[in-house]
């Protein structure tokens, strides 16, 4: 069997990640696509000599010619710009605007059959940019944020209760930002609610309320220490673990933002929701049912990701 091919669009310190974990996990061959000249290329050189010491034969190559994804069969999307200093949110969305539109465009062109994992911030906004510029199904275009918000807050609440990563569920729900919607009552340590585990003396509402707290501003945090870009190892190995689940067709139920068409009374918006993906995609929207408290504060978190697709409306009229 031909091995399978991913592309990376934007080989920034993300994109580099990505190609380091697909080819150490063996995933396929690997394109890393960049507008800038010698940077893709620098990388898969340095990536492809990983080879003989790791162990792995992937071809790794670098491009400035959206030709060379041509029958990619997964494609994640990191190319575009961080939000600097003294950047305006719209002077945000309209340059990445711009970036998701060339990609979309280079995606239907040359890999209409991939399955696209867009990584690119403002995160719902661009998921949902993107498929529009690349008019791929709705079920092939999903966007990476609940995997790394879940792993934020499983993070926090491992330290919190002295325990294994391994058995901490996480489960957060909304848009990729201020407003997610972390919720305790569907977040387990093995099984046993958060909620519980309060009531039993094992942390207190302040402590998780804290948590919670510091995992809506997770990517915040860690911008605040490096200065002079965002994370990269946590939102790259988020991305993998979804293109692992649909490359491996292992009906995976993650957090995602999807589209949503009929559940939670939504009628076609991208938003973070538990989806299964497999070898179809976004193959189902999981609708649980949410507390008061979530189902308001996943409101205000739509709410939120609809203001900025007005914005973008009104900085590209083609998508209205
Ligand atoms: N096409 C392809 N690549 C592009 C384009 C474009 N039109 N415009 C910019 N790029 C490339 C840049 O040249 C750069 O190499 O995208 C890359 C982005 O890399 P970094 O700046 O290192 O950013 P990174 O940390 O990888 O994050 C990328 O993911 O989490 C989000 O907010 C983050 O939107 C940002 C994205």
């Amino acid at each position: 069997m031909a091995r399978k091919k991913i592309a990376l669009i934007g080989a920034g310190n993300i994109g580099g990640t990505l190609a380091h974990l697909a080819a150490l996990k063996g995933l396929g061959d690997i394109v890393l696509f960049d507008v800038v000249e010698g940077v893709p290329q620098g990388k898969a050189l340095d990536l492809s000599q990983c080879g003989p010491v790791e162990g792995f034969d992937a071809k790794i190559t670098g491009s400035n010619d959206y030709a060379d994804i041509a029958g990619a069969d997964v494609i994640i999307v990191t190319a575009g710009v961080a939000r600097k200093p003294g950047m305006s949110r719209d002077d945000l969305l309209g340059i990445n605007l711009k970036v998701m539109k060339a990609v979309g465009e280079g995606i239907k062109a040359n890999a209409p059959d991939a399955f696209v994992i867009c990584i690119t911030n403002p995160l719902d906004a661009m998921v949902w940019a993107l498929r529009e510029f690349s008019g791929l199904p709705h079920n092939k275009v999903v966007g990476m944020a609940g995997v790394l918000d879940s792993a934020r807050f499983a993070t926090f609440l491992a330290w919190e209760f002295g325990v294994s990563v391994k058995d901490v569920n996480a489960f957060v729900l909304g848009g990729h930002g201020d407003t997610m919607v972390p919720v305790t009552s569907y977040t387990t340590v093995s099984g046993i609610p958060v909620d519980d585990l309060v009531k039993m003396g094992k942390s207190s509402k302040e402590k998780i309320d804290a948590i919670v707290a510091r995992t809506r501003s997770g990517g915040g945090e860690i911008v605040g220490l490096l200065k002079t870009g965002s994370a990269y190892y946590a939102p790259a190995t988020s991305a993998i673990a979804m293109a692992e689940a649909y490359l491996g067709d292992q009906k995976r139920i993650l957090p995602a933002a999807v589209h949503v068409d009929g559940k939670y009374g939504l009628d076609g918006l991208y938003v973070g929701v538990p989806v299964m993906i497999g070898a179809g995609g976004a193959e189902e929207v999981i609708e649980i049912a949410l507390d008061d408290e979530a189902k308001q504060n996943f409101q205000v978190s739509v709410d939120a990701v609809k203001e900025l697709l007005v914005a973008c409306r009104g900085i590209d009229p083609s998508l209205a």
